[in-house]
């Protein structure tokens, strides 16, 4: 035995073996940190703030017909940003609590009114439709000769509205001149007794009026914000080949609220007087958008089916409840590796509806807590510090450079699993606080909402016609 264990030949084998084994067990831990990694996100912190120069995006979505540019509203892609009037994020979160109480209580008006559709009631005063605040632009050209106006796009409202010429009562203060009916050779007042004066009952929630035949809309926002004037028809211009003639829209003569310097609205809802239903023809009732991981850089909103890229995973819109929201179904949610443990029923009883002008996602309580504990339980390395706004997972980065995320990944109905970029996971006030980008609502009742953070750099699908809404990375 002796002799054996000295012998170069065994001696040979152990080196052999050593070397194989360490080869084994280096390939494991490799495994094992590939495995790792794929569950985490490496994000430099300085990615994660806005620039302070626009770097647009460079996919080329130039190639499709029917395209418009996606600017944040407060960032230096915006020339609507130039004045001082961006609002700091705590007035951001303010406005965006305005809005989800405002579209929350809308949900629930329309769930109370169904109990008693039987009874006929009259249509209660409705205290506000969803708040007109998105923080997302685009610009198109209106009438004849086409002048530019910078409209907020929002897929929670339906209306399309710009401020007008004369503006008999108020025009807040706009970036693009102020539209004037007078100057476009295709425009034209509707009258009060066409049929799409009186749907403005349902777009808007308050009775059209007249006005020397001429049908009057009116519509409020949450927060006091409203706006008032002709309900008007002209020529919308995407690009230089593709306009729209006789687009409904509202010629606001009285309006007022958190709009910005923006020209008005563009309304992306799924009622009968939304851009998507006036367009049906046109474009199917088809339109996807990107929205950028920052103000500093651009995305694209994009009307019809062409171009959409292949590797969109559709998940089925869910059943509307009688408003013109987009719901959809959220099945489960994961951090890291982790599938949080969060019953069916949670997201199931309340839904969720995915909107481009809510800014941090709202969850049902239970799924907000479960999603903060594992986050939290994953990020422990990082010091803690107290809750800013609405955010109350937040951690002092001011000494890294470099930090690593756990990835959260949502799962929709058809089991759509969409993984969220690291802008649509941590919102940056400063490196000293940087906070989880998700918030809880109130009640476990309230409507689930898939905001805009979390939206960010996602080509974002919405086939209403086929009644599914699609995902895919890296939109822009
Ligand atoms: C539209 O109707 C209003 C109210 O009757 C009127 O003041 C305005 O001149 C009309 N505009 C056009 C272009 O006809
Ligand atoms: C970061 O933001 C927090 C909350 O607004 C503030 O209290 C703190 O002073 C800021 N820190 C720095 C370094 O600016």
């Amino acid at each position: 035995m002796a002799s054996l264990i000295s012998s170069p030949l065994f001696n040979f084998l152990l080196i052999s073996f050593s070397f194989l084994s360490f080869l084994l067990i280096r390939s494991h831990a490799f495994e094992g940190r590939r495995a790792i990694e794929s569950h985490y996100h490496t994000v430099e912190i300085s990615s994660l703030l806005p620039a302070s120069v626009c770097s647009p995006s460079t996919k080329g979505h130039s190639k499709r017909p029917s395209t418009l540019k996606v600017f944040h509203r407060h960032g230096p892609c915006s020339k609507h940003s130039q004045d001082n009037a961006t609002p700091s994020l705590d007035e951001i979160l303010t406005h965006d609590q305005s809005r989800v109480d405002s579209i929350q209580h809308k949900i629930n008006l329309n769930a109370e009114m169904d109990k008693v559709k039987d009874k006929k009631a009259a249509l209660p005063v409705q205290s506000g439709r969803a708040l007109g605040s998105g923080n997302y632009i685009v610009t198109l050209g209106l009438g004849t000769p086409k002048k530019s106006l910078s409209l907020i796009f929002d897929t929670g409202s339906d209306l399309t509205w710009t401020q007008c010429q004369p503006c008999a009562r108020v025009c807040y203060k706009q970036q693009d001149p102020i539209f004037n009916p007078i100057a476009s050779t295709t425009y034209s007042n509707v009258s009060c007794s066409s049929t799409r004066c009186s749907q403005l009952s349902t777009t808007t929630g308050n009775d059209p009026s007249c006005s020397t035949k001429t049908c009057v809309y009116g519509i409020q926002y949450g927060d006091q914000s409203f706006s008032i004037g002709f309900f008007s028809q002209d020529t919308l211009t995407i690009s230089s080949s593709d306009l729209v003639p006789k687009f409904y829209f509202g010629c606001g003569q009285n309006n007022q609220g958190l709009f910005g310097n923006t020209a008005g609205l563009l309304g992306l809802g799924r009622d009968s007087l939304s851009f998507v239903s006036q367009t049906a023809q046109r474009y199917g009732k088809y339109f996807s958008y990107c929205l950028p991981s920052s103000s500093s850089s651009t995305g694209h909103l994009t009307f019809g089916k062409s171009g959409v890229s292949s590797n969109v995973k559709f998940t089925p819109f869910a059943a509307s409840r009688g408003t013109s929201f987009y719901f959809i179904d959220i099945v489960g949610i994961s951090v890291g590796m982790t599938q949080l443990s969060i019953r069916p029923s949670v997201f199931k009883t309340p839904g969720t509806i995915i909107d481009s002008g809510t800014v941090i996602t709202r969850l049902p309580p239970a799924a907000y807590k479960a999603l903060s504990t594992e986050f939290k339980k994953q990020m422990k390395k990082y010091p803690s510090v107290p809750a800013y706004s609405i955010l109350d997972t937040c951690y002092d980065l001011s000494k890294y450079t470099t930090i690593s995320i756990p990835k959260i990944s949502f799962t929709f109905g058809g089991n759509v699993k969409v993984d969220l970029a690291p802008s649509g996971i941590l919102i940056v006030i400063n490196s000293s606080r940087v906070c989880l980008a998700f918030a809880a609502n109130s009640d476990a009742s309230d409507v689930g909402i898939l905001g805009n953070v979390q939206q960010t750099t996602l080509e974002v699908v919405y086939d209403v016609a086929g009644g599914k809404l699609g995902f895919a990375p890296g939109g822009c």
